[in-house]
């Protein structure tokens, strides 16, 4: 049996691609510091599957516990989700951000170096393209010029990484550029569960709707959309799951660096959002109109073409389904996990 290391496989999009991964007939190995995840989340993805997965708790930068974790499994393959992911929070603490997202790519990728597993595939973000170039993005659509530190982080490790494949033709190197994950499994056992104020449009409408918070702000209705309000690219966190289990299968299968958008070429209006949640669920979101937030653009989706030619892999659900399985989730865990 293959086996594969997830990095910050508590986390939420970790915790789904390793309950996809058992699925798929892989070994999974996490490791994760737990510091924006609970245990309870692998606990119940080897409920749901039925099988067992093994999970270290530690952080990605600590080589020693890297060395123990090669040293102990049979691992082939990587995929590096571990990371800080809060924009905003980002431009308050660059330090904390530079510090975890680079340092735990040198960590881990040093030590994969050492052990000879050199086949790593990282999570990357629409953020890196651009601001300005044409819609949808392709994969060559201009990247940098980033907002935030946040998407620096992203932009700088995938040059560290294209670089160390450049170094060693033994290297595979696979980016994927996440658009904007969203909905949960549909057991509705294991979700997103953001700690705060949500900063994310589908966990905040949610909350709306269990009574956490009272109403929705849109931020800005003045963009250059049909509706005014901004456009992106949701996907459904099963379908990105599976997106992963796909580049596990090529990257084993190839050397040098690739790069992958996961979306699905469909774009959504935040007013478009709110209709399709409410419609999905029966559930009325109370909502206003509020300023722009700062660093957001008018449109946003991907070109998902060259994953369905190479990866063989495209996105299968719909609005409704994301709708309907976020929902279904919050309202199982109303509190997430309880942390
Ligand atoms: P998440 O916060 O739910 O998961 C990240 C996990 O990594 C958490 O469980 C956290 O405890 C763990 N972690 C963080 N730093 C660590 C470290 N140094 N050592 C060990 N564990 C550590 O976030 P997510 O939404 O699942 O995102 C996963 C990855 O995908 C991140 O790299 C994120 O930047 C990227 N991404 C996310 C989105 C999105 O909208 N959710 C979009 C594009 C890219
Ligand atoms: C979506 C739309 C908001 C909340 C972010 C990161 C990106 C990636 C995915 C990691 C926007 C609007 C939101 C609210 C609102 N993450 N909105 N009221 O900004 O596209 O992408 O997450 O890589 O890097 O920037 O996603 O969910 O925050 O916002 O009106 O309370 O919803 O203005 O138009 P975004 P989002």
């Amino acid at each position: 049996m293959m086996t594969v290391l997830v990095t910050g496989g508590m986390g939420y999009i970790g915790s789904h691609t390793c309950l996809r991964l058992l699925e798929a007939g892989y070994g999974v190995v996490s490791v994760d510091n737990l510091c924006n995840s609970s245990p309870l989340c692998l606990e119940r993805v080897q409920a749901i599957t039925g099988k067992t997965l093994r999970s270290y708790i530690g952080d990605v930068r600590d080589e020693t516990l890297l060395r123990r974790i090669f040293t102990e499994n049979d691992i082939q393959c990587v995929i590096h989700f571990a990371g800080l992911k809060a924009v905003g929070e980002s431009v308050s603490k660059p330090w904390a951000y530079y510090d975890n997202n680079l340092n735990s790519t040198l960590s881990l990728t040093k030590v994969m170096g050492e052990v000879g597993v050199k086949r790593i595939i990282f999570s990357s973000s629409a953020t890196v393209y651009t601001a300005g170039n044409p819609m949808p993005l392709k994969e060559d659509s201009q990247t940098g010029g980033c907002t935030n530190p946040y998407g620096w982080t992203k932009y700088m490790t995938e040059q560290i990484l294209s670089d160390i494949a450049y170094a060693d033709p033994a290297w595979s190197v696979t980016l994927l550029r996440y658009f904007n994950p969203i909905g949960a499994h549909e057991s509705g056992q294991i979700g997103e569960d953001p700690q705060g104020i949500p900063n994310n449009l589908m966990p905040f409408i949610t909350q709306v709707a269990i009574g956490r918070r009272d109403r929705l702000r849109i931020f800005g209705n003045d963009y250059p959309t049909p509706d005014g309000t901004c456009i992106r690219d949701y996907i459904h966190v099963m379908d990105l799951a599976q997106g992963h289990v796909a580049a596990v299968r090529y990257t084993m299968d190839n050397t040098g660096t690739e790069v992958f958008n996961l979306g699905t070429g469909r774009g959504s209006s935040v007013l478009e959002m709110v209709n399709a949640f409410m419609s999905a669920t029966g559930v009325d979101i109370p909502y206003e109109i509020v300023g722009r937030r700062p660093g957001d653009i008018a449109v946003c989706y991907a070109d998902p073409g060259k994953s369905q030619r190479v990866l063989g892999w495209t996105a299968q659900r719909t609005l409704t389904d994301m709708c309907r399985d976020s929902w279904n989730w919050q309202q199982k865990n109303p509190m997430g996990f309880g942390r």
